[in-house]
């Protein structure tokens, strides 16, 4: 049995990942999370009080993160401020926690000689065309477009020149969109799930042709697992399965799972700088590890994703009103 920190163990998929290792795995967890607007501890406050601990915390206070990471064998790095319209209108807690937080704690792991693993964004790579053949590899090289992107960037880019020059026990992966339960409502498939039952339209930014690779937060999990257990020391993996989608035809699919016509969307402002289109090729985690995700129906993983919401208004109603009044005025 392991002592596993993992930062952001309160957000959307540092909390799947908390419930997938204490439902597969002996090891002990304990969370690091400073519970910003994004964070809620009742994601993990129902899981065994013997496996997990959770402290309140920010990544990028030394004195908080030293003695956590003393007492850890293997960090699993989460925390991060992770929404790319938040970073548009104030950037700053964006370098705070993605730059600053991930420094602090590859500096404690260095010191303390612990394994670290790096959890990061395919957006780190900018757009594909929709038309392009290509999907982004390991080899693809860096072209962040927003200031959340670029930040994950900065991030990812620390923890290589600390194994290149300290000899940190590393590894990173880069994984494309989550969906699933606990996803703050803001992001784009609980918001639309969670403004039908709220008797909104679903948001489309733009034509609504934007193309994103979905992945269910359990096959993240389950791949971030097998990269601790199994991955080399200074490798990327990509993460994803093989789930493009544009935002139009996700947004028909809620609408039809949900009883409405598949037209009863607006469309609104596109945002600033909008990337086109992500895809994953995860070839390299699927040969090298032996890796696949469980969950490759989409339409059915959406159903579950719809009850979930149906089912625990109580998680998300408290950031529903605040959340819309804030894209309202965003025109969005
Ligand atoms: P989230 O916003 O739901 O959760 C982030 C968590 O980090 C929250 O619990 C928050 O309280 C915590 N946090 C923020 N700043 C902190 C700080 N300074 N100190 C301690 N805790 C802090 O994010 P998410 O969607 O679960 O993303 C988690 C990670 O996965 C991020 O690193 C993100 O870049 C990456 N990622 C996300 C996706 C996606 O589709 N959401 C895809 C690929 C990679
Ligand atoms: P989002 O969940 O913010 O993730 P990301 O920006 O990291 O891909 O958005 C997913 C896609 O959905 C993205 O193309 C923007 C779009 N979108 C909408 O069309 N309407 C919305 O209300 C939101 C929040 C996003």
């Amino acid at each position: 049995m392991g002592k596993i920190l993992v930062t952001g163990g309160a957000g959307f998929i540092g909390s799947n990942f908390v419930h997938y290792v204490i439902a597969n795995t002996d090891h002990h967890v304990t969370v690091l999370d400073k519970l910003t607007y994004a964070g809620n501890v009742e994601s993990i406050t129902h899981l065994p009080g013997e496996r997990l601990t959770f402290v309140q915390g920010d990544i990028a206070d030394p004195s908080v993160v030293e003695p956590l990471v003393a007492a850890s064998d293997v960090l699993v790095h989460y925390a991060a401020e992770s929404h790319n319209d938040n970073s548009l209108h104030d950037p700053r807690p964006f370098l705070d926690t993605n730059i600053i937080g991930t420094y602090t704690l590859i500096e404690a792991a260095r010191k303390h000689g612990k394994r670290f693993h790096h959890i990061s964004t395919d957006e780190v790579y900018g757009d594909l065309e929709l038309d392009d053949p290509e999907r982004f590899t390991e080899n693809t090289p860096y072209n962040p477009s927003s200031p959340y992107s670029s930040t994950k960037a900065g991030s990812d880019l620390l923890v290589r020149a600390w194994v290149r020059s300290f000899g940190l026990q590393a590894t990173i992966s880069n994984c494309s969109n989550n969906y699933g339960p606990y996803q703050h409502v803001e992001k784009f498939i609980p918001r639309q799930i969670t403004n039908v039952i709220d008797g909104i339209r679903p948001k489309l930014y733009g034509k609504g042709e934007n193309v994103r690779d979905w992945i269910h937060a359990n096959d993240h999990s389950s791949a971030v697992l097998a990269i601790i257990d199994k991955g080399r020391i200074g490798e990327t993996y990509l993460i994803g399965a093989d789930g493009e989608k544009n935002n139009k035809d996700v947004v028909e699919l809620i609408l039809s799972h949900m009883g409405q016509d598949n037209d009863a969307y607006d469309h609104v402002v596109d945002r600033p700088g909008h990337d086109l289109r992500y895809a994953i090729d995860s070839t390299k985690l699927r040969t090298e590890l032996d890796w696949k995700p469980e969950f490759s129906n989409f339409e059915a993983g959406i159903e579950d994703t719809i009850k979930w919401y149906r089912d625990n208004e109580a998680w998300w109603r408290p950031q529903k009103a605040e959340t819309e009044a804030k894209y309202k005025e965003q025109g969005q």
